[in-house]
């Protein structure tokens, strides 16, 4: 049986028609930079989290950059993060000329460990930065106090949570801004890259509107740098078909972990903690197995799709060798590198899928 860690192709078939005739009406209109479609799904997205404001962008980076951007974090600023993320939030970071200042996870939801955020501030922190991973949310309230306490922003990477919930409120809802992406492979996918900044600030929102467009307003009048973060019409046409489908889909990978859960009940595999003031969306199911890599080996050998998120921790990797980190700086997302996989979770799964995935993971771990 070939069972990939997504099937696009399942959740296209379903779609298909709905998706050509939205992608067609753009193409008609010839509104092809801006216009209703791109309009329509940001007053949606805003309302879905919660938030008074959404502005889209080209990609959940473009998102992250024009948030700290907006914020006018460069130069000389410190930023407090995760180490146990996609390279993007860091990047990011890095970009604006901001110095990023990783706190260590908390090794169970593999969030940032809120209760260490505190001592990372200095005079130059500028903002905090948690990262929502898997679909689930970083234990916000402590990060919100700290925020509070030092009059300092909080940019909610939230690519991988779109609606996932911290008690009872919304991923990207809580912080100073929330920012979504819409690759292909997260929860609501577009047919490219694409992005969205959330937010309740107005002052902020006019900032990241105009950011996006080279900061110009009014027309070839710029009153600062911006760049081209614009939102693409046709990937907006694609994610309103896919938007009345999301809550569904969230709710089918959640029965395929709860699935997965009670199958691997009393064995060594270490299932995913769900932090109980969370609601997750499981953008990714990742659990913990010894001898990680030759799991993964066996599992590709037997055409069953996984990946391992991520296996070189930011503070690790060579471009940002200028931080000065070393290896054991911070020992709980270097062990979770060498020890988490994820496994198929898409929403098409069948239960003969989900017991080929977990009879060929326990048969060769024993
Ligand atoms: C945690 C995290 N941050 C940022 C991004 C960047 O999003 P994009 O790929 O849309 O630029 C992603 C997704 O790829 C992500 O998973």
């Amino acid at each position: 049986m070939q069972i990939p860690l997504l099937d696009l192709k399942a959740q296209y078939a379903k779609i298909k028609d709905e998706v050509l005739a939205a992608v067609s009406e753009v193409l008609e209109s010839q509104r092809c930079i801006g216009g209703p479609k791109v309009e329509e799904l940001e007053k949606k997205i805003a309302e879905i989290s919660d938030c008074k404001y959404a502005v889209g962008t080209s990609s959940g980076t473009d998102a992250i950059l024009n948030a700290l951007m907006s914020l006018e974090i460069g130069e000389g600023d410190e930023v407090i993060t995760t180490p146990f993320t996609f390279f993007s939030t860091v990047g990011c970071i890095a970009r604006v000329g901001a110095k990023p200042v990783f706190v260590d996870i908390d090794p169970r939801t593999y969030n940032i460990d809120s209760m260490k955020v505190a001592d990372a501030v200095t005079e130059k922190t500028k903002a905090i930065m948690p990262v929502h991973l898997y679909g689930q949310m970083a234990d916000m309230e402590p990060i919100m106090e700290v925020a509070k306490k030092h009059n300092i922003a909080v940019i909610e990477d939230a690519a991988q949570s779109i609606t996932s919930t911290y008690k009872g409120r919304k991923a990207g809802s809580i912080g100073t801004a929330g920012c979504f992406s819409f690759f292909p492979s997260k929860n609501l996918g577009g047919i490219g890259d694409g992005g969205m900044i959330v937010t309740n600030d107005e002052k902020l929102y006019e900032r990241a509107f105009i950011m996006r467009n080279h900061g110009s307003k009014p027309k070839y009048y710029h009153k600062f740098i911006g760049g081209n973060f614009r939102l693409d019409p046709i990937q907006a046409a694609a994610l309103l078909v896919k938007l009345p489908y999301l809550d569904g889909w969230s709710e089918a990978r959640r029965k395929n972990a709860a699935y997965y859960n009670k199958k691997f009940e009393g064995t060594v595999v270490q299932v995913p903690y769900i932090n109980p003031d969370c609601v997750t969306i499981y953008n990714q199911y990742v659990i913990r197995v010894p001898r990680r890599d030759e799991v993964v080996a066996h599992l590709k050998e037997n055409n069953i799709g996984c990946e391992i998120y991520y296996p070189v921790p930011m503070h690790l990797q060579k471009c940002f060798a200028y931080l000065g980190c070393r290896e054991g700086d911070f020992g709980e997302a270097e062990k979770a590198a060498k020890e988490v996989m994820a496994l198929p979770v898409y929403p098409e799964l069948t239960d003969e899928m989900k017991d080929c995935v977990v009879e060929t993971l326990l048969s060769f771990l024993g």
